[in-house]
C-alpha cells in the first residue's frame, strides 16, 4: 500500500502540471480533507499507508483540482476571520482581502462608540462579513441582503453554523429594506464585463458571474448602492465598500456627486493596493 508521504509528492507534481500555483499546499489540504485530519498532523503521519477507499476518493479530489476547480468548492468549506465558512458554487469564495473590510467597520464602530449598530451587509454572498460583524460587535442587528438565493441559503446555513442571528433578505440591493442603518457595506461584483475573459480559469470558470461583473466598466454596483444611500443610511451613518484596486477616485467621484457625504477615505491593503472606501455621511444631509 503506499504512503501518505509517496501519494502527496506525486499528486503535488501532477497540480503543478495541471497549472495550480499552489500545489503542493493544495495536495496537502485535499488530503487532510479525506482523511478528516488538520493539515499538521500530515506531518506526523508521513509513513501511514493509504487504504484502497482512501486512494480513491483522494483520486477524484485530486483530479478536480487537475481542472482547476478551486479547493475552497471541492471542500465545501472556507476561513474567514478565523471561522470556517460553507462555500459552494452559487457563492463567491470570500477572499482574505475582504477582511480589511471587516476590520475598517470594527475600527470605526470602536472609535465611534454606537451602541447596538444597525449593520446592513449588501450582497452577502456566503454571509462572510455580515455574518462576522455579528459576531464581533456586541449588541450589533445585522442584516443582509443578496439577489441569489443559492447565495442566501448558503449564508443561512453559515449564521445556523456559527448559532448566530442574522436578517437575510432576497432582493435587488435595497429591495424589501425598510429601515435605516448605521452602517452599510458592501463588497458588490466590481469586475468590468470586458475584464471577464481575462481572469484566471479558476474564477472564471467556476465561480458565479453574477457574483463578479459589475457592468461594462464595473462600476454599475457603486453608482447605485451609493445613490440609493441616503433612503437607507441614517444621520451620520458611515458607507463602507471593497473597491478594485484602480476604482478609488471613480468610486469616490460618484459619492462627491450625491451630495451627502464627507470627502472619501481609501485604505490600502497590505500589497498597498487601494481596497476600501469609507464614506461618512454628514448630519444634517
Ligand atoms: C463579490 S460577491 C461578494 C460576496 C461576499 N459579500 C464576500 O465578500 O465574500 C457579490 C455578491 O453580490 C450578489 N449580487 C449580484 N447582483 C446583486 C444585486 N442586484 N442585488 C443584490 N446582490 C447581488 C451576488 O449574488 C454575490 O453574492
Amino acid at each position: 500500500m503506499p504512503q501518505l508521504l509517496t501519494i502527496l509528492q506525486k499528486a503535488g507534481e501532477f497540480l503543478h502540471e495541471k497549472g495550480s500555483l499552489s500545489p503542493r499546499l493544495d495536495a496537502e489540504v485535499l488530503l487532510a480533507d479525506v482523511l478528516g485530519m488538520q493539515r499538521i498532523e500530515l506531518y506526523a503521519n508521513y509513513d501511514r499507508p493509504l487504504v484502497k477507499k482512501e486512494l480513491d476518493a483522494y483520486r477524484q479530489v485530486i483530479a478536480r483540482r487537475g481542472k482547476l476547480e478551486p479547493v475552497a468548492y471541492i471542500t465545501g468549506k472556507k476561513e474567514f476571520y478565523s471561522r470556517e465558512f460553507s462555500v459552494n458554487s452559487q457563492v463567491l469564495i470570500p477572499r482574505p482581502d475582504t477582511e480589511l473590510l471587516v476590520e475598517k467597520v470594527l475600527g470605526y464602530l470602536e472609535s465611534f462608540t454606537i451602541p447596538n449598530p444597525d449593520i446592513l451587509d449588501l450582497c452577502t454572498g456566503s454571509g462572510a462579513i455580515g455574518i462576522t460583524l455579528a459576531l464581533e460587535v456586541e449588541g450589533a442587528s445585522v442584516t443582509a441582503t443578496d439577489i441569489s438565493p443559492g447565495a442566501l441559503s448558503v449564508a443561512r446555513e453559515n449564521a445556523e453554523g456559527l448559532a448566530v442571528k442574522v436578517d437575510f433578505i432576497e432582493g435587488d440591493l435595497y429591495a424589501n429594506l425598510t429601515k435605516k442603518f448605521d452602517v452599510i457595506v458592501a463588497n458588490p461584483p466590481y469586475i468590468a464585463s470586458k475584464e471577464w475573459e481575462t481572469l484566471e480559469p479558476n474564477v472564471k470558470l467556476y465561480e458565479p458571474q453574477l457574483a463578479l461583473v459589475g457592468g461594462e466598466d464595473g462600476l454599475a454596483f457603486y453608482r447605485r448602492i451609493i445613490e440609493e444611500s441616503p433612503k437607507y443610511l441614517k444621520d451620520a451613518g458611515a458607507m463602507f465598500l471593497e473597491i478594485g484596486e484602480t476604482q478609488a477616485a471613480e468610486v469616490a467621484k460618484i459619492a462627491e456627486n450625491v451630495g451627502v457625504f464627507a470627502k472619501a477615505m481609501v485604505a490600502k491593503d497590505l500589497a498597498g493596493k487601494n481596497r476600501v472606501v469609507f464614506l461618512k455621511r454628514q448630519r444634517g444631509n
